[in-house]
């Protein structure tokens, strides 16, 4: 984690202090810093005339936006962010986003959009992230998401959807796909065998509570393949998934809880589930002990673990007994002095007899020699900057910096070793279970997204 070359600190810290480029000026209702252009809540209608090139990130939210003439950023070919939440915008015209195909985040939420037609997102191909919650959405076209491959977080939270493209997500079009939040929506009938088919790590960010689902067996029998193995969405909201039985929403019914009405539904209980894999990487140093958790879907308290080793082979409870490794009743993996030939890729399998359920969990152990690199934990790293900081103030107050734009021009992503600390990744137990972090950054996002300001001042009823 801590490997790999970095940009000096000294030159990272010159381009976040110093002017921005002053060859290109910032629009005067804007404030541009570093790469960075934010022309938030300036009164605008519509974009200023001369924006930076180089930026990478536009902050348009709070304006009063209501359209984008086509290529509208295409004097920017660095733009990967761009944020015009809180805006007018009802539609967007035909290749607004022509040559900006490097967009990565896109927000557009909290603004007045109906529809999702089909052009609307064309060659966002690098797109990761979409935000369209709190809008006015009806209906999100056919092909509207179809050449977004590299999307892996999109929101549709609180609108008024009641039809949804599920069949144009696949495993070969959206690969990276871990969230889908169509919460808080209008929809009644899903296409279910479309659903079904959705990629498996779409279906397990699938977020459906708060819509009004008609209660029937078909809905019944995918939520409760999802409850068994424990989808977050579905954990997290129990409460929240609700269906109607007649289409009265007096009469709804909290379906993870009450099961009764479905109880004549057959819901295949032995079918062979989709493999769960999580991947993580451990990187320790010889002799050091680690501990490889076997967290996987499923939650049952009566789990049987195997480990298959690179090194030792198939490690069972019962069948393995060795001073040097342990498998814990827990399913973790307690490797008490880790050799350089211990590297590779560990597997563990956690089997539920009782209802035939097998995830795996898949860790990719690098066991280095030890070397000056593999002290340089996050404390010495941040003792490193501050002692650079320090360093540099001095620098900034002997010598009065003539390097002007030449060397500030392009800057790359400001305060690199900043944005990528991750307190999270210091200890080695976090390390170990990388994929709940994850988990736990994409819950924290989401909530970022629910508790979005504009919720509290927008009005269903309006
Ligand atoms: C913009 O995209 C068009 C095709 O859509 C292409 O012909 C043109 O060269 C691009 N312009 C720039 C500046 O990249
Ligand atoms: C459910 O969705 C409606 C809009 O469809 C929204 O007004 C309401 O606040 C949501 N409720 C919850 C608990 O999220
Ligand atoms: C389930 O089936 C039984 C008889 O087979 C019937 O009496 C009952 O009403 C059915 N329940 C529901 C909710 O359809
Ligand atoms: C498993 O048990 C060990 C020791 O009891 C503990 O250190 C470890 O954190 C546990 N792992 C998980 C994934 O709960
Ligand atoms: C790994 O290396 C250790 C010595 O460092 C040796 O004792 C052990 O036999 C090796 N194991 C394998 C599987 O090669
Ligand atoms: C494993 O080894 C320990 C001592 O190292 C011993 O006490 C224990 O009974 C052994 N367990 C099995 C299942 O052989
Ligand atoms: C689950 O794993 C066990 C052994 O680990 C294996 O015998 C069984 O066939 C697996 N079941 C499924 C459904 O993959
Ligand atoms: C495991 O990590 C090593 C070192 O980073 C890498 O070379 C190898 O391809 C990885 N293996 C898998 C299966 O990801």
């Amino acid at each position: 984690m801590t490997s790999g070359p970095r940009p000096g600190p000294l030159l990272v810290l010159l381009l976040v202090l110093a002017p921005p480029g002053s060859e290109e000026a910032c629009p005067s209702v804007c404030l541009c810093v570093s790469d960075t252009v934010s022309c938030s809540s300036s009164g605008l209608t519509k974009l200023p005339l001369a924006l930076p090139s180089f930026s990478t990130t536009l902050d348009l939210s709070h304006n009063y936006f209501t359209w984008l003439y086509p290529g509208s950023f295409q004097q920017m070919p660095r733009l990967e962010n761009l944020r015009m939440a809180h805006n007018q915008m009802a539609s967007l015209g035909q290749e607004v986003f022509r040559n900006a195909s490097g967009l990565r985040h896109l927000d557009l939420s909290s603004n007045w959009l109906r529809l999702v037609e089909q052009h609307y997102f064309q060659g966002l191909w690098r797109l990761e992230e979409l935000l369209l919650f709190n809008n006015k959405i009806a209906q999100v076209e056919d092909g509207a998401l179809s050449g977004l491959s590299s999307l892996k977080k999109a929101y549709f939270s609180i609108n008024e959807i009641s039809s949804f493209p599920f069949s144009s997500i696949r495993d070969h079009s959206h690969p990276f796909l871990a969230m889908l939040d169509l919460s808080s929506n209008r929809m009644s009938r899903l296409p279910w065998e479309d659903v079904k088919a959705l990629p498996g790590l779409a279906q397990r960010g699938l977020y459906l509570h708060n819509n009004s689902l008609i209660c029937d067996c078909s809905m019944y029998s995918i939520f409760w393949h999802w409850n068994l193995r424990g989808y977050e969405p579905v954990r997290e909201f129990a409460d929240e998934h609700t269906c109607t039985i007649d289409g009265s929403p007096r009469a709804a019914l909290r379906f993870l809880r009450r099961t009764r009405f479905f109880r004549n539904c057959t819901v295949e209980k032995a079918i062979s589930l989709p493999v769960t894999v999580y991947l993580s990487h451990v990187v320790v140093t010889d002799g050091a002990r680690v501990r490889l958790d076997c967290k996987t879907s499923l939650r049952s308290p009566a789990l049987s673990f195997r480990w298959l080793s690179p090194s030792m082979g198939p490690i069972t409870e019962t069948a393995f007994n060795d001073t040097l490794v342990d498998l814990l009743p827990n399913g973790t993996l307690d490797i008490r002095a880790a050799r350089v030939n211990d590297s590779g890729l560990y597997v563990c399998t956690a089997a539920d007899a009782k209802r035939a359920l097998n995830a795996t969990r898949e860790v990719n152990v690098t066991v280095l020699l030890p070397g000056p690199e593999s002290f340089n934990t996050g404390f010495t790293t941040l003792t490193g900057c501050a002692i650079t900081l320090v360093g540099i103030l001095a620098y900034l107050f002997m010598t009065p910096c003539r390097c002007g734009c030449r060397c500030c021009r392009h800057p790359r992503s400001p305060a690199v070793s900043i944005a990528t600390y991750d307190p999270d990744a210091l200890t080695l137990a976090s390390v170990l279970s990388h994929p709940v972090t994850e988990q736990h950054r994409m819950q924290t996002n989401r909530r970022v997204a629910f508790m979005d300001d504009g919720l509290t001042d927008w009005d269903p009823e309006s």
